[in-house]
């Protein structure tokens, strides 16, 4: 990272980590495999399938957060990404700045991002799953020109972006797998959500968290909610990822688990589901003494999407809590004054 700690790393007293954050069983553990003995079937499944769908429903209701073990991602592809991600962190800044995102581009190098008005203490590289991704120009309300935004990839490591590209398609697969068991337990058809994500605009960041001179007054990344479908991290065996839980609005820390990843409901999927999930709000915190990588794979689906609960889920007793919204403006702009405009009740006051 190109810069010394100060204040504008400095965190409100209330948003300061304490020490001693328990991570005892933080969020529940899902087993993945009957995915692969037992397919997913149009309608009629079997045991181990309704059984897997009443344990995300519920995770999904109450946590917003749960991990996946025997997800069917080889190992190999992401320890590839892994090497790749603290190769590229090693080298000097000069040379990561060669690939910073720009005015133009908004993918690849950057040391500098605020959340909530307070520096996180991060480098990031950001790429997304297809090389080539079209948005909205900019956030604008009443924009209509689109943009094709491309990955850049450094130089050096040289396997970079390949390692990152099979990651991403393995990633991806698994994202569908994982959306079709969402559907499902909203007792929709396992297919219903596939469609928005044809020309999806995900994407995939590396995280490096370094050793962090003031871990009581900083954080990796302060306080916030994903905005996209669902999100998918992968991190490593040093833990730092902070989930505020709904239940009594304590920071739990996500304990490592071997070869797992971590999925988060995000805003999308809390307007498409009107309420029935909510996105989580977490954090990173950080260490004086280890520096942590993590990668999270951003479930977008195309910017052209409109945002709004799911037709079939809204009844008479169960009416829109959201009006419509153009997905590509949402995730171009600042999430929460958006978020709250789109709240019927709130269009109401
Ligand atoms: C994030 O939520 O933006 C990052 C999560 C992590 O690094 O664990
Ligand atoms: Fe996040």
């Amino acid at each position: 990272m190109g810069s010394e700690f100060g204040p504008a790393f400095i965190q409100k007293p209330d948003h300061r980590p304490k020490p001693n954050i328990s991570d005892v069983e933080s969020i529940p553990i899902i087993d993945l495999s009957p995915l692969f003995t037992a397919p997913i079937t149009a309608g009629d499944n079997t045991l181990p399938i309704r059984t897997l769908v009443a344990e995300i429903e519920a995770a999904c209701r109450e946590v917003g957060f749960f991990q996946v073990i025997n997800h069917g991602v080889p190992i190999e592809l992401l320890e590839r990404v892994q090497s790749a991600a603290r190769e590229f962190f090693a080298l000097p800044t000069e040379e990561k700045r060669r690939v910073r995102r720009n005015e133009e581009n908004f993918l690849g190098y950057y040391d500098m991002e605020n959340t909530k008005n307070v520096r996180d203490w991060k480098e990031v590289f950001d790429f997304c799953v297809n090389d080539v991704m079209t948005v909205p120009a900019s956030g604008e309300i009443g924009e209509t020109r689109i943009q094709e935004i491309w990955n850049r990839w450094p130089e050096y490591p040289e396997n970079m972006r390949d390692a990152c590209m099979n990651y991403s398609k393995a990633i991806e697969d698994l994202s569908f797998k994982l959306l079709e068991l969402v559907a499902m337990t909203l007792n929709l058809p396992a297919k219903r959500l596939n469609g928005y994500f044809k020309d999806s605009i995900s994407r995939i960041r590396l995280n490096h968290y370094p050793p962090c001179p003031s871990p009581d007054l900083a954080l990796g990344v302060g306080p916030h909610k994903d905005q996209g479908a669902f999100t998918v991290l992968a991190q490593d065996n040093v833990s730092g990822l902070d989930v505020k839980r709904k239940s009594d609005g304590q920071w739990v820390r996500v304990k490592p688990v071997p070869d797992s990843y971590i999925i988060n409901i995000g805003d999308l999927i809390q307007v498409w589901s009107n309420d029935k999930y909510e996105s989580t709000e977490h954090r990173v915190s950080l260490n004086s003494d280890k520096e942590r990588f993590s990668i999270p794979f951003f479930f977008y689906p195309a910017h052209y999407t409109i945002m709004k609960p799911i037709g079939e889920l809204v009844t008479e007793d169960n009416p829109a809590k959201y009006n419509e919204f153009s997905w590509g403006r949402f995730f171009r702009s600042r999430r929460s004054s958006n978020f709250q405009k789109m709240r019927v009740e709130n269009l109401q006051i």
